[in-house]
């Protein structure tokens, strides 16, 4: 057998015969969870082993050809069984890995229709030894509790070719889902003010009474993965309060995952209370908190279960994200592949992307640069930043919320449906930040936009006002690509799938384009918290601007 080294991995010195697959993972302990002691060895803990796919260059070809409006496969979407025989693990790979995992006692595993991963239930004494390097301590945040490695695994060289990833053992879920500092950021706003409700969003988006979803298979989700719920009766109370003179939806049509008994969450009740008020009369599907143990990654879990639903929602919203620089290239690629399934299936994924604008990173001596944030830069989502009313009393034109997030990724390549866009804003813009803060020549975010400021939120029974953040504007926007999914059923067309390369080509017509206001970032002395600013069409704070419904049905309707 032959002794590859993958390219992200390190021969670790200490273990003999073994190799790291994450070498680049960050895996300090974040200081808001707090130390809770070793975990015993007899304790159970998941593990989620992602299996090394074939044909994944072909499948990055085939997400370009069915995506593209120009080639002759567009719309021509494979279905999950196919895309099982494209990307299905070899059998050497199959079987080198339960090999592994028998020879250990690792019996109690389940694997999704697509074969490529596969989450085990062991004893951390297990897990130890599988995972030479990794010791299994317990955590907690609040009323959360998980089980983390704070120092970095590696496995035996015999499998270290099979395996793309570990999943359990790093990454802590975020603080907020996106952003930090988003729930009731605008609490203190002065005066009295109306508010973002869906009668507002669908003026200003110029959606009539007519504009809500009647084909018979459509369907929409959104994602969450805090500790917090929506609450069926916050909808229902929502709906009577603001969902006057257009045909919705009062209820959830499915509920994947585990609903906890505990209180709603803003941010839970504001995705499916705005999704389903633009998409309105559309079927909605809500993944919260997937899995069955404790030690999850919730995000990944949600991730498998994509790959184990043959017939899932067209459209998904989701407000989550982490820092790029704190993931390792491995994971990230891997979940991009996961993006790239879903997109060949004709999904389409939304992400926000995110509340802090460019970010920052603090680095050695005083410097600082900006801090993107993962999936928001991933080349195969449609990212989703965030705008507010010119003036907030009124439904007027829309400026740059300051929070949008948006950028240039570090890790990952332009790709090319954004060149020319981007190119052309880096060369016309009047200022720029000074190149030592970011990387142009990454993938650039956001796409999209749509208001993110100032919404009204149903949530425990009371009408909150001032909510604000991408967790906003991603559901808005996704429910009306929804929309536009609906009359091309109703046309007999396919949906939109993955919308980045027809949505460059219309080079911003159908959109409200943006181009007032900077975002946020450093507070130093270099950038004075100023990021990149909004600009005649793309821009790295707003995209291509917000949708004007009827002119966007237009332009995506045909073919
Ligand atoms: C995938 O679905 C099958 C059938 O419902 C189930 O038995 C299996 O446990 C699921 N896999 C995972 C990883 O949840
Ligand atoms: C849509 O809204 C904009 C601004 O609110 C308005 O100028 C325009 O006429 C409306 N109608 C269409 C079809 O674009
Ligand atoms: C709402 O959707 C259903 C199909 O799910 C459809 O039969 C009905 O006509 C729609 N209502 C309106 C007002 O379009
Ligand atoms: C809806 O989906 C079901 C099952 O997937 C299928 O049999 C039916 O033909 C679909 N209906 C339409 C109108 O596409
Ligand atoms: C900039 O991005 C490219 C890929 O787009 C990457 O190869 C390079 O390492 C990045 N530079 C920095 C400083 O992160």
């Amino acid at each position: 057998m032959q002794f590859l080294v993958a390219i992200f991995t390190v021969i670790c010195s200490g273990f003999a015969h073994a190799a790291y697959l994450e070498a680049d993972q960050d895996t300090t302990v974040p200081e808001d969870w707090v130390h809770a002691g070793r975990v015993s060895p007899v304790e159970e803990v998941e593990l989620t082993f992602a299996l090394k796919q074939q044909n994944v260059e072909r499948l990055r070809e085939l997400l370009q050809q069915v995506s593209d409006p120009d080639s002759d496969q567009y719309g021509k979407y494979l279905t999950l069984e196919e895309v099982t025989s494209l990307v299905r693990p070899s059998d050497l790979t199959q079987k080198a890995i339960l090999l592994w995992l028998n020879s250990h006692g690792v019996t109690n595993c389940h694997t999704v229709l697509t074969q490529d991963f596969l989450q085990c239930l062991m004893p951390v004494q297990v897990a130890e030894m599988l995972l030479p390097g990794s010791e299994f301590h317990r955590y907690t945040r609040g009323d959360r509790s998980l089980i983390r490695s704070a120092s970095p695994y590696a496995v035996h060289n015999d499998v270290s070719q099979h395996l793309d990833f570990v999943g359990g053992v790093h990454r802590f879920p975020p603080k907020s889902e996106v952003g930090k500092s988003w729930s009731g950021r605008r609490q203190t706003s002065p005066g009295f003010h109306l508010g973002v409700t869906p009668a507002v969003l669908r003026s200003r988006y110029n959606l009539t009474a007519a504009d809500v979803g009647s084909a018979a298979n459509n369907s929409q989700a959104v994602a969450q993965f805090l500790e917090q719920f929506y609450h069926p009766a916050d909808l229902a109370e929502f709906m009577t309060m603001f969902g006057g003179g257009f045909k919705h939806l009062s209820v959830v049509d499915k509920v994947v995952g585990k609903q906890g008994g505990g209180k709603a969450g803003i941010e839970a009740s504001l995705d499916v209370e705005y999704i389903m008020s633009s998409g309105a009369n559309i079927s909605t599907w809500v993944f919260t908190n997937p899995g069955r143990h404790e030690s999850q990654e919730p995000f990944l879990q949600w991730m498998l279960l994509l790959s184990n639903i043959s017939s899932i929602p067209w459209v998904h919203t989701i407000s989550y994200g982490d820092d790029e620089d704190s993931l390792s290239a491995a994971y990230m690629d891997r979940i991009n592949a996961e993006f790239m399934k879903a997109g060949v299936r004709g999904i389409s994924m939304l992400f926000a992307s995110g509340d802090s604008g460019a970010g920052c990173r603090h680095m050695d001596r005083g410097v600082n640069v900006f801090r993107p944030s993962f999936p928001a830069s991933s080349p195969y989502v449609t990212t989703v930043g965030g705008t507010s009313f010119k003036n907030p009393y009124k439904i007027t034109y829309e400026v740059t919320d300051y929070i949008s997030g948006g950028g240039f990724s570090n890790v990952f390549a332009m790709p090319d449906y954004q060149v020319s866009a981007v190119n052309s804003y880096l060369k016309g813009v009047q200022s720029l930040p000074p190149v030592s803060y970011y990387n142009a020549s990454g993938r650039a975010y956001p796409d999209i936009a749509a208001l993110s400021d100032n919404y009204w939120v149903v949530s425990n029974r009371v009408p909150i006002p001032w909510v604000s953040g991408t967790s906003a504007s991603t559901p808005v926007f996704g429910g009306i690509l929804s929309l536009i999914n609906d009359q091309r059923f109703l046309k007999g067309l396919p949906s939109l799938g993955f919308l980045n390369p027809r949505l460059y080509k219309l080079q911003g017509r159908a959109l409200f384009d943006v181009t007032e206001g900077c975002h946020l970032s450093c507070l130093d002395e270099k950038v004075q918290g100023k990021g990149f600013c909004a600009s005649p069409s793309w821009d790295p704070v707003t995209g291509w601007g917000t949708p004007n419904y009827p002119a966007l049905l237009k332009a995506l309707l045909e073919k």
